[in-house]
């Protein structure tokens, strides 16, 4: 304690966990987490020691990429080179596209499923790449993604990348450990194979399949994220994992100074809170079934399985410029979508139960009149 930031501490006054942002308008079109962090994520604000913010990490000094990289790598069993840190699931993402798919001498393709975040795309874009797709259908009730056809695509195309996000937005569909083996084995060694988590652990827990994953498949990188399960989007504090064959991203990625030394410690302490997420998780379970029950029981109205904190619904083109102004008018902001294959359904994140409960009222009263 020798100079004039030592053992000082900051003091935040505790927002509430019911009404983010803008008084009384509920958010519910960017899968946040409306619950809230724990409460030992306002206490490490209340009581953060200044020197984390005024210098850089000397995680450095010890052979360590940072706090949260060792923590990650003692609880996924991987050595500190195979694990990144970014500014969200967004920043990897973008990083990888820009590493693999920058022009350079020819163009580079990346391979997207038809129906998934607009984004990949638009990162390709950035940097001259070009985009291709393969088919995911519709079966009843959820989404599929068609291996046999990623397959017939992918031997056209030769990509250099696949990105594959599981669960998938906007479709709320899972690739599963099988499907994705059966993806490893279409792709070529030198075609990088990107797995997008940031909805992971809604519906699956399992951690394990990871460490050997990696191992295994040099190609490989998967992404996850604090915005999602933990609600921490604000922090942006995204994580990657990434096979021994990636080294240009490895270099491309790693930084010399270091992180945010505040956010690495709060990522830290959410994940030690699983009693706290499952509870919220349980929460979500409930409201997904009810989503289910309620909305699915509407004449024209298709709600879709979920793995993530959303649902997708598919309404009456008829009722969708109503029931948007209808819905904004209640302050109850969900996603109508408007995009190749979506242009009469609605993106839901789930809020609290108390939210929830407000968004199918609202809508069972519009669709009643
Ligand atoms: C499929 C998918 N991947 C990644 C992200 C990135 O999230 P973040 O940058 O907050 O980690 C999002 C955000 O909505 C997403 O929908």
């Amino acid at each position: 304690m020798n100079d004039s930031i030592h053992g000082r501490f900051i003091h935040l006054i505790p927002i509430n966990r019911e009404i983010t942002m803008e008084q009384d308008i509920v958010y519910l079109d960017r899968n946040e987490h409306n619950y809230g962090p724990p409460k030992c994520v306002y206490d490490i604000l209340k009581n953060a020691d200044l020197t984390k913010i005024s210098w850089y990490s000397r995680s450095f000094m010890t052979g360590s990429k940072s706090k949260l990289v060792a923590y990650f790598s003692e609880r996924f069993g991987l050595p500190e080179k195979n694990i990144l840190l970014g500014y969200g699931g967004e920043d990897i993402l973008k990083q990888v596209v820009h590493c693999y798919i920058s022009f350079d001498k020819t163009q580079k393709t990346l391979l997207v499923p038809r129906y998934s975040w607009w984004y990949y795309k638009a990162i390709a874009d950035e940097v001259d790449g070009k985009t291709v797709t393969f088919p995911i259908y519709q079966d009843k009730d959820t989404f599929r993604f068609d291996i046999e056809g990623m397959r017939k695509v992918f031997q056209e195309e030769k990509p250099d990348m696949i990105l594959i996000a599981s669960p998938n937005n906007p479709t709320g569909n899972s690739l599963s450990l099988d499907e994705l083996k059966k993806v490893i084995e279409v792709v070529d060694q030198d075609t990088v194979i990107v797995l997008d988590e940031a909805y992971a652990q809604y519906e699956n827990a399992d951690i394990s399949y990871i460490k050997p994953l990696i191992e295994d498949t040099p190609n490989l990188l998967l992404v996850r994220s604090f915005s999602k399960y933990y609600g921490l989007a604000g922090l942006r504090i995204g994580y990657g994992f990434m096979g021994n064959g990636l080294e240009k991203f490895a270099q491309f990625s790693a930084r010399y100074l270091g992180y945010n030394r505040l956010s690495e410690e709060i990522a830290i302490a959410a994940m030690e809170e699983t009693a706290y997420y499952e509870d919220i998780n349980r929460k979500m379970r409930e409201d997904k079934a009810l989503f289910a029950k309620e909305l699915g029981a509407i004449d024209g109205f298709t709600v879709f399985k979920s793995d993530a904190n959303f649902i997708l619904v598919e309404i009456p083109q008829e009722i969708t410029d109503g029931l948007k102004k209808f819905m904004n008018d209640k302050r109850l902001i969900i996603k109508f979508m408007n995009e190749d294959g979506f242009t009469h359904h609605l993106r839901i994140s789930l809020g609290t139960q108390e939210q929830n409960r407000r968004v199918i009222d609202a809508i069972k009263e519009y669709a009643s009149r």
